[in-house]
Parts: structure tokens; C-alpha cells; sequence
């Protein structure tokens, strides 16, 4: 029998050539318990050199990305396969590898939201498979509670989601939802993928600072659905542009039913991050910045409050490529496998 510190899933990643698929290949192809057997591109034709993925990989070996194929994959044996594509391609191409006996982790929003009738609004196409919206597990990992060592298909969750949700949770039965919850998220210019467009070119970006997509953005549906808040409650996010790379700060406005203390706040926290080592609370009052959590699978919150408790300030950072995406993607990986939150990840 192979125990487990000695077992290797063989993984796969469609997306390997862009943002999120390339931080995927760099710490897949560090991880003790993955054998990264193939990485693949959306290109028509051609091949990308491994070494070309990542900054990181630049002395690696590892299989160069081909143009994207199904016979190909399937024939690489993967375990599991992370995709990292646009919705409509994870949409169409999830359903196919589970139906092989692929177990999948998908990066993208095509089955995050629970309800088909979201996606024609939200994402813009029919969901070709609406059941398997009900299967999927929302890989937000550390309010996972086994159902991830099981799980055929986890949806990873955004990255503007991770950051709300990660703040918001863990106090979410205490927050009164007459009031407006009210979210700033503000991302480095990596989270939109490599687009060509003019709105994200250098000059357009570089010392400016904009919001966008307010009432539209298809992270709304998810962050209301992560809190359970129904159609009821208002929830009003802000989605902005930095002017750099990589990162989110999201910065939250919640009113409580009841006031809380510092000490309750912290409490709560507590109970919902002591297991995590990838989560970290900061003391009342101090707050967390980007350069905190950059280029790191972590995520930092902190929290001030105010009005005598009846209110409170959360402001939570990731970076949109590693929490938001790759990094979790991995931490759920591992959840699959019985390994720790962290391995390969340090
Ligand atoms: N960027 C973030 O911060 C972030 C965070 C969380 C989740 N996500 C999600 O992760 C996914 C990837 O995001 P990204 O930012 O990495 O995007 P990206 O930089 O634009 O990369 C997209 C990747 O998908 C490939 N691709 C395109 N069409 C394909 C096709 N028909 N078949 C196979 N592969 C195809 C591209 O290949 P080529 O290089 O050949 O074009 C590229 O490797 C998206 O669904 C996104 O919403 C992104």
C-alpha cells in the first residue's frame, strides 16, 4: 500500500500560458506530491517552453505547453486536471473530463454560482450542465469541512470573493442585514488576464486609479451568495483598478445587529482561522496593506470599530494570483489528498 507522504497524483493544467495557469505550473512543478505530466495553451498551434511559463521555472524542466487537445490530456492519465481558461471553455471541457473519471479543479467562474438561471445574466451563455452546479464544491478552503477529500469537481472561488469572504464570514450571523453591506475591492491590473485591450494598456493604467463595473460585476452574485444574503439584503460592491501588478484590498463596511467588542471580533476570528496557517488576523486597529501578502499564498484582515461597535471597517488583502487563484487552487488540491493546507506552498 503507498503511504501517503510517498504518493504523487499526476496533475494536468489547461491555461498553463496564462496568468493564473503559469503560477499554477511554477508551484505544481515544486509540489512533493504532484507530477505536473502536462500543461497545455489555447493557442491554435505551436508549443511554449516550460521554462517560458514562469519567472521561477527559468533553470526547470518540465513538459512544454501544446496547444490544447482533449485526446492529449486524457492521454497524460492526469489525476487531476486544473483548469485555468475562460468560463466558456472550463464550461464546455469540465463536464467531458468528469465524464472520463477526471476529478477537476476549475479556476474559472463556470460553476460557482449555484443557479443555471445566474449564468445567461451574469456570464453571459446557457450553462451547458446545470446538475453539475449542484456538485461542485466552492473551494473557498478554509470553510471546507471534508467534503473537499471527496469532491470530483471544486469550483475555485474569485478573487475579489476570496478577499470579501474571508473578511465577512466568519462574523456573518452578527451582521444586520437591514444595512447596506458595502465592498471596495481594489485589484492590481493581473486580475482582468492578459488582455490586450485599450483599458488595460500601460499608458491607460499607469498613475491613474478607477472604479468599474458597479452593479454589473459577476463577482456580485458570488460574494451574495458566499454570505447567504438572499435577494433581500444589499450588497453593494465597488470593484477598482490599481495601478500595479498584483494584489487586492478590499475594504468593507458592516453594520451589526448588536455592538460587538474588539475582543468578540477577535474571538470570532479565532474560531474560524486557528487550524489556518495561510490566514492571519491582525490586532484591532491594524490593518493590513498589499505589500503584506504579494507574492504569497496568504491572506491578511484587519478590522476597526467604530460607532461604539455598532459598526466595523474590515480591510482584507490577498494576491488576486495566489489566494485568488493558483494558491488556493493548490491548497484544495491538497485537501483532496489529505495533505496539509501548505504543502508545496512554503
Ligand atoms: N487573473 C486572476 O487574478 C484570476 C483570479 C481568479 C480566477 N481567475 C480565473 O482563472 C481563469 C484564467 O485567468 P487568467 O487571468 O490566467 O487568464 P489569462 O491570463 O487570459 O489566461 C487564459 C489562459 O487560457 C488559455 N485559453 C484561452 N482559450 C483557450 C481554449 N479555447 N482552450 C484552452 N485554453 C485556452 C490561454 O491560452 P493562450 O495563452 O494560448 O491564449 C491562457 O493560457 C479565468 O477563468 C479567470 O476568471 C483569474
Amino acid at each position: 500500500m503507498t503511504n501517503l507522504s510517498d504518493a504523487v497524483a499526476s496533475v494536468a493544467v489547461v491555461g498553463a500560458t496564462g496568468y493564473a495557469g503559469g503560477e499554477l505550473a511554477a508551484i505544481l512543478s515544486r509540489h512533493p506530491h504532484a507530477n505536473l505530466a502536462a500543461v497545455f495553451s489555447g493557442a491554435k498551434s505551436g508549443t511554449t517552453p516550460f521554462r517560458s511559463l514562469h519567472p521561477s521555472l527559468s533553470r526547470a524542466t518540465g513538459p512544454d505547453a501544446v496547444p490544447f487537445d482533449l485526446d492529449l490530456l486524457l492521454a497524460a492519465k492526469p489525476d487531476v486536471v486544473f483548469l485555468a481558461t475562460p468560463n466558456e471553455i472550463a464550461a464546455e471541457v469540465v463536464p467531458q473530463l468528469l465524464d472520463r473519471g477526471v476529478r477537476v479543479i476549475d479556476l474559472s467562474g463556470a460553476f460557482r454560482l449555484r443557479e443555471s438561471a445566474s449564468y445567461p445574466t451574469w456570464y453571459g451563455f446557457e450553462h451547458p450542465r446545470a446538475e453539475l452546479l449542484r456538485e461542485a464544491v466552492y473551494g473557498l478552503t478554509e470553510f471546507c469541512n471534508g467534503e473537499l477529500t471527496t469532491a470530483r469537481l471544486v469550483a475555485n472561488p474569485g478573487c475579489y470573493p476570496t478577499s470579501v469572504l474571508l473578511a465577512v464570514r466568519p462574523l456573518a450571523a452578527l451582521i444586520d442585514r437591514d444595512q447596506p453591506l458595502i465592498c471596495d475591492s481594489m485589484s492590481g491590473i493581473s486580475g482582468a488576464g492578459k488582455k490586450s485591450e485599450l483599458a488595460y494598456s500601460f499608458a491607460e493604467v499607469f498613475g491613474n486609479f478607477k472604479a468599474y463595473g458597479v452593479a454589473g460585476h459577476r463577482h456580485e452574485p458570488e460574494i451574495r451568495q458566499g454570505l447567504k444574503l438572499g435577494d433581500r439584503a444589499t450588497l453593494i460592491f465597488v470593484p477598482h483598478l490599481l495601478p500595479t501588478v498584483r494584489g487586492i484590498l478590499s475594504t468593507i463596511h458592516v453594520a451589526f445587529t448588536e455592538p460587538l467588542t474588539a475582543e468578540h471580533v477577535l474571538a470570532l476570528y479565532t474560531k474560524a482561522y486557528a487550524a489556518s496557517h495561510l490566514v492571519t488576523v491582525l490586532p484591532h486597529g491594524q490593518l493590513p496593506e498589499l505589500k503584506d501578502v504579494v507574492n504569497t499564498p496568504r491572506a491578511e484582515i484587519g478590522f476597526q470599530l467604530l460607532q461604539g461597535g455598532k459598526r466595523a471597517v474590515l480591510v482584507s488583502v490577498i494576491d488576486n494570483l495566489l489566494k485568488g487563484a493558483a494558491s488556493q487552487a493548490v491548497q484544495n488540491f491538497n485537501r483532496m489528498f489529505g495533505y496539509p493546507d501548505t504543502e508545496g506552498l512554503s
